[in-house]
């Protein structure tokens, strides 16, 4: 049986990971960080110890600025595999908490790496890093694809940069398999609420059941390529199942601004959308109503933005036969459809 060792295990990506991973038959050490409420909900339906189909699961305490604790950890297990997905992830954040985001993004892959090498598993561990389409930043190239030359925009892209040049290093220098998966925006039920998908979805969910009056937003014109993270961890999964290690972009080839993501989701709730004013004094209003949907937040916006991101995959897709099953349409039914509910519950409940 094969062993996987998850970092990043209580957030989106991990828990779609997991899944894939018990399906798969592996036995699965899945990092949890101490925290003083549960950070377990994404895993609670998951019962540790052996599953159904003889793959096995175990929370491990830890973090990602602890490498001693890390090397002890790598050492009990002896992963064949390791997905380092943990990471302060918003890079809205980042820019308050720089330096923690360069520890746990930057200084934390190079621990794993260290310790895979200080403990002579080169041969033995596979590693994928959660690399990130914010490395190409102020984009010098449409759409972006494994050779697009990186441009970071934050202190979150910049950590970024140095895990995955340490990542190319180690592979380079000490042969160890290792990976860069530069993933593209994915989003999902699971998203987290400060991001932008998740946070129109559950807001536009709540305004819809009177739970709250508007949504207050960044810059609305910005562009990304948006899929679902139920498919990009089966991208995941098949860079480290190849004969030889190397870095694929993951990402869909669409493009919506934030704006459509607005309109789209409110139109499924049957607001009729349009625009009013502009730059800062610009709302969202719904037309039959006179309500006022969207208002615009400076605070939201970010010192130096990434106004646009759109993935070339075709790498990922020949090479690794890497093919999305769910459109732009599905995903944005599924998130909806799930804050709908969870706004429902939130109303009964109040
Ligand atoms: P997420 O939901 O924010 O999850 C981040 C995970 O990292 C959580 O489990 C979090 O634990 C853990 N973590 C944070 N700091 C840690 C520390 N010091 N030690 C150990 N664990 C720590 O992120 P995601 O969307 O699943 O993304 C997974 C990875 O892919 C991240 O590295 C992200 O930067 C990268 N990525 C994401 C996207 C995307 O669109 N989702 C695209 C490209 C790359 P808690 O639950 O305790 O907070
Ligand atoms: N979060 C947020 N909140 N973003 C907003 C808002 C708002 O109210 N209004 C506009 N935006 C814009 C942001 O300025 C950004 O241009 C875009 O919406 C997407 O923001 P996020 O959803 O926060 O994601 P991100 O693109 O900055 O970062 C995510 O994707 C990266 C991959 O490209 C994160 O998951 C990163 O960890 C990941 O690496």
């Amino acid at each position: 049986m094969k062993t996987s060792f998850v970092t990043g295990a209580t957030g989106q990506d991990g828990s779609y990971l997991i899944r894939k991973l018990l399906s798969e038959g592996r036995r699965v050490c899945a990092l949890v960080r101490r925290s003083s409420t549960s950070n377990m909900s994404r895993l609670a339906d998951l019962t540790p110890g052996r599953q159904e189909n003889g793959a096995e699961l175990q929370f491990v305490p830890g973090d990602l600025t602890d490498g001693a604790g890390l090397i002890g950890i790598l050492e009990t297990y002896e992963p064949d595999e390791i997905f380092n997905l943990a990471a302060q992830s918003d890079v809205r954040e980042s820019f308050n908490v720089p330096e923690l985001t360069g520890n746990v993004d930057g200084l934390g892959t190079l621990r794993l790496l260290e310790g895979i090498r200080r403990l002579g598993l080169e041969k033995k561990t596979r590693f994928y890093q959660a690399s990130t389409s914010e490395l190409f930043g102020d984009v010098r190239e449409k759409p972006q694809r494994e050779t697009t030359p990186f441009a970071p925009r934050s202190p979150y892209a910049i950590a970024k940069l140095y895990a995955y040049w340490t990542t190319v290093n180690y592979r380079e220098a000490y042969g160890i398999f290792a990976c860069n998966g530069i993933l593209f925006n994915h989003e999902s039920p699971l998203r987290g609420e400060n991001f932008v998908t998740r946070k129109i979805t559950r807001g536009a969910a709540r305004i819809r059941e009177g739970l709250q009056e508007t949504l207050r937003m960044g810059n609305i014109d910005s562009r990304r390529d948006w899929g679902h993270a139920e498919d990009y961890v089966e991208g995941m999964f098949l860079m480290l199942q190849q004969d030889s290690p190397d870095d694929y972009v993951l990402a869909t080839g669409e493009q919506h601004s934030v704006r459509e993501f607005l309109e789209i989701v409110f139109r499924d709730l049957d607001y009729d959308l349009v625009w009013r004013g502009t730059g800062v004094d610009e709302k969202g209003v719904d037309r039959r109503s006179g309500k006022t949907l969207v208002e615009i937040a400076p605070e939201f916006f970010r010192p130096t933005e990434v106004n646009y991101l759109c993935g070339d995959s075709s790498k990922a897709r020949e090479k690794l036969g890497w093919r999305p099953k769910h459109s732009f349409e599905t995903l944005v039914q599924d998130m909806l459809k799930n804050d709908v509910e969870l706004a429902k519950r939130e109303r009964a409940n109040n």
